[in-house]
């Protein structure tokens, strides 16, 4: 999967600096074509000579090199690459990188670069826990970056705790991975809802709810990296798509979303419902403020259509529709009542508890039930995973089409 690929690898100041000749030495192995970028400070801890023999080229520090001074093209090297893999990448790197900052060569190719980025962070355990490293983190995949999560182990401080850089044969598998399943779903069309929907009460007032948007989103995200055409019908959110082939179609209501989704449905063939809909909408929505009085108010709520069960029920035999459950209680039960009568090929379900608060947090942890009532359960799993975990289950459904 790494043969022919062209890889930059970007080495900063970490103890765990002496693991990219490792690494280098694994991907010059694998077949990839490897140029490596180090920081000054980097250099403190492994020389360049060791990390230009093993991936067989200049490695490279500075903007300008020789003796006439010439010019090291960053933008260039960004093009080249297939992809940046950042092992280690220090908390400084890490906190440049969040912030557009520019101060050396590795990050003006980071900047430049149009490849997907692999951050792999090493670093003391209070520094990694360090809420501004985690903002940090958040931000970066935010940006569509991928973050290769470090261990727990024994730290070069003696202390314990999460921080150890991911081993060198990890990073190549993860970087295997993603070369193996980049164009795994192009050629489809794929059908996404997110976020929540807002029923207008009068002109100032609404009912809602807390969905963030987030899941949907990130599904959208791993379906289009991994080369499908993917549309988000999106209730009002403050967050957008990283992957910017996605387009986004802006709605408040659920029946505008309704409207939206229905008018791409054919043209799709898979659709992932995964918006948190209003269940009901008030019968009739005041123009203008409703007034304060000393009378209660009494608002009569009407049920919106569900555009989920709308869609299944008209659906070709090679489309696929996944709804999402969002249960309390006999969680399996519902989920499984939901995904018979409302004719799904699969249903993502979500069980609200104490451990697993789905709105507005970076985690999730859920279950998918096929239409052959088979289940599959996962771990609790950042927002990304999970995405990961539901795009490897769709692309097993359109495999056995
Ligand atoms: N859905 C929809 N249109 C609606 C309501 C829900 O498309 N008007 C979709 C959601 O996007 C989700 C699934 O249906 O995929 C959720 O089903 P629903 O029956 O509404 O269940 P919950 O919202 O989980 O809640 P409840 O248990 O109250 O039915």
């Amino acid at each position: 999967m790494l043969f022919r690929k062209k890889i930059i690898l970007g080495v900063t100041a970490s103890i765990a600096a002496y693991k990219s000749a490792l690494l280098a030495r694994l991907l010059v192995k694998a077949g990839a074509e490897v140029k490596v970028i180090m920081t000054h400070s980097a250099q403190e801890f492994i020389t360049p000579l060791t990390l230009s023999t093993l991936s067989r080229n200049p490695v490279y520090s500075n903007f300008t090199t020789g003796s006439q001074g010439e010019w090291i093209n960053h933008v260039e090297l960004g093009l080249w690459a297939d992809a940046l893999v950042i092992a280690p990448t220090s908390a400084n790197t890490l906190a440049n990188s969040a912030n557009g900052i520019c101060n050396n060569l590795l990050q003006a190719v980071y900047l430049s670069a149009r490849c997907p980025v692999f951050f792999a962070p090493a670093m003391d355990v209070d520094m990694w826990h360090h809420p501004s490293t985690q903002n940090n983190i958040k931000r970066l995949e935010q940006y569509g970056n991928h973050i290769l999560h470090p261990q727990s182990g024994e730290l070069a401080s003696g202390l314990v705790g999460e921080g150890r850089m991911l081993e060198p044969e990890d990073i190549v598998k993860k970087l295997e991975h993603f070369f193996a399943i980049e164009k795994q779903l192009k050629h489809l069309n794929i059908l996404i809802t997110a976020g929540p929907t807002q029923e207008k009460i009068d002109d100032v007032r609404y009912i809602s709810n807390h969905s963030s948007g987030k899941m949907g989103y990130a599904i959208a995200d791993e379906l289009a990296n991994r080369g499908a055409k993917v549309t988000i019908v999106s209730g009002p959110v403050n967050i957008k798509p990283s992957n910017t082939s996605i387009h986004v179609v802006n709605v408040i209501s659920a029946a505008q979303m309704r409207e939206e989704v229905k008018a791409r449905f054919s043209d799709c063939n898979i659709a992932l419902l995964v918006a948190a809909v209003a269940d009901y909408k008030p019968l009739q929505s005041v123009a203008g403020k409703i007034k304060k009085s000393d009378a209660n108010l009494q608002l009569d709520l009407v049920q919106t259509d569900d555009i989920l069960a709308e869609i299944a029920s008209t659906k070709k035999d090679n489309q696929i529709v996944g709804g999402f459950a969002l249960e309390m209680e006999n969680a399996k039960e519902n989920a499984q009542t939901k995904l018979t009568n409302k004719k799904l090929d699969f249903i993502v379900l979500n069980e609200l508890s104490n451990e697993n608060d789905v709105f507005g947090n970076e985690f999730n942890k859920i279950s998918i039930l096929n239409k052959k009532l088979h289940w599959e359960s996962f771990e609790k799993k950042s927002k990304f995973d999970v995405a990961s975990d539901i795009a490897d289950f769709i692309n097993n459904i359109v495999k056995n089409v």
